[in-house]
């Protein structure tokens, strides 16, 4: 078993700077549209052989030092009872959007076991594969609320926004509700094998700092201490999160996860005694080999004050990217810092 990226998460010393990739099970991977081809992103979710397979996909191909459990955000959001569907080319949609009273009380909390057993199934199964550990996650609940409330994806975040500050109330008791799902279902995950556990905070970085502290923040801490019994390391992700890193670093987690906006150096003075987990922008990917070589160097030499470093990309990895591409950064990254 390969512990190095449990270690970096401890702050413990390792042998050489573990790396995974956001989104590394994904539509970059020839080898995941072969299976892609065949199921709807759902039926794919809802599968645990299928998600065994893409899970162990990248690290096949890749020789990352951590999986991630292949899944999305959005499932736990489903099982709350919101009708999800996923269309070609738009992303996901909610044709129920909350944003009234109404709309909340339809919603559950559910058990994760009964209405998420798929997950927990990917889960065991995956443990019995993987030679690396295996990192399971969620959405923060200020980014999945996002998702209810606007019905998908959006740029603007009207809907989100409008609620927030013209009926905090019921904003609030919407948060409250995903919150307690998101608790239980990553206890749920911790307890079918995951090894770390990582929140997504894709849209924090819409939010001015008051209001990240206001309306996202507590909640995300109420999920890390509930995670805390769990004894496992955890990982928050606020993306487009520079602004917000102060506030970040009182989440709770053990690992900050950091986008490529900000220089890493510069934000390790602000995390102190807590690993980061970055940030080497996606589209770095995309650059000649000699030239992604010395960034990935540079990031390494700058991470070094680090109390414990897991090298990523400062988000998801893109679907243009080529596979081969992503191999040899992580090549890169191994060699560059084995001490
Ligand atoms: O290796 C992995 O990380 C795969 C597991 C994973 C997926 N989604 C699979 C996925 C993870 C960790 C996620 C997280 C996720 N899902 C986030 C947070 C991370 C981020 O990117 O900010 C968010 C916001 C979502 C919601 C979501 N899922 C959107 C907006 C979309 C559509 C846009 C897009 O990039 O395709 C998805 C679909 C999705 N989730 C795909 C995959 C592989 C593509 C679906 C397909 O095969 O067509």
């Amino acid at each position: 078993m390969n512990t190095t990226f449990l270690k970096a998460c401890r702050g413990e010393k390792t042998d050489y700077t573990p790396i995974w990739i956001m989104r590394q099970a994904g539509r970059y991977l020839p080898e995941y549209q072969k299976v892609r081809g065949k199921v709807t992103f759902l039926e794919l979710c809802k599968n645990p052989e299928l998600c065994v397979e893409v899970t162990l996909q990248p690290i096949d191909r890749l020789n990352t030092d951590a999986a991630i459990l292949f899944s999305d955000i959005l499932i736990p959001m489903e099982a709350m009872g919101a009708t999800l569907e996923f269309h070609e080319g738009k992303g996901p949609v909610f044709h129920d959007t909350v944003r009234e009273q109404a709309d909340l009380d339809r919603l559950i909390v559910p058990d994760p076991l009964e209405k998420t057993g798929f997950v927990m199934e990917t889960i065991r199964l995956l443990r019995k594969e993987l030679q690396v550990p295996l990192i399971g996650f969620a959405g923060a609940p200020f980014t999945c609320a996002t998702y209810l409330i606007e019905g998908g994806s959006s740029k603007v975040f009207w809907e989100t926004k409008k609620m927030m500050f013209t009926n905090p109330t019921l904003f609030h008791k919407l948060m409250e509700k995903i919150t307690a799902t998101t608790s239980k279902y990553l206890l749920a995950q911790a307890d079918a094998g995951a090894q770390a556990l990582q929140l997504f905070d894709s849209w924090a970085g819409i939010l001015a700092p008051d209001d990240f502290e206001k309306f996202a923040l507590p909640y995300a801490q109420k999920i890390i201490a509930d995670l805390k019994k769990t004894g496992l390391p955890l990982i928050y992700f606020a993306n487009n999160g520079a602004t917000l890193l102060d506030l970040s670093v009182t989440s709770g987690a053990d690992v900050i996860g950091l986008d490529w906006r900000i220089n890493i150096g510069d934000a390790i003075k602000k995390v102190g005694n807590k690993a980061v987990q970055g940030n080497l922008d996606p589209f770095a990917l995309l650059l000649p080999k000699n030239e992604l070589r010395e960034r990935i160097k540079k990031l390494l030499e700058d991470a070094e004050g680090a109390f414990g470093h897991i090298f990523n990309l400062g988000h998801g990895i893109h679907q243009f990217t080529p596979p081969d591409q992503a191999k040899y950064a992580v090549e890169c990254v191994h060699e560059l810092s084995t001490r």
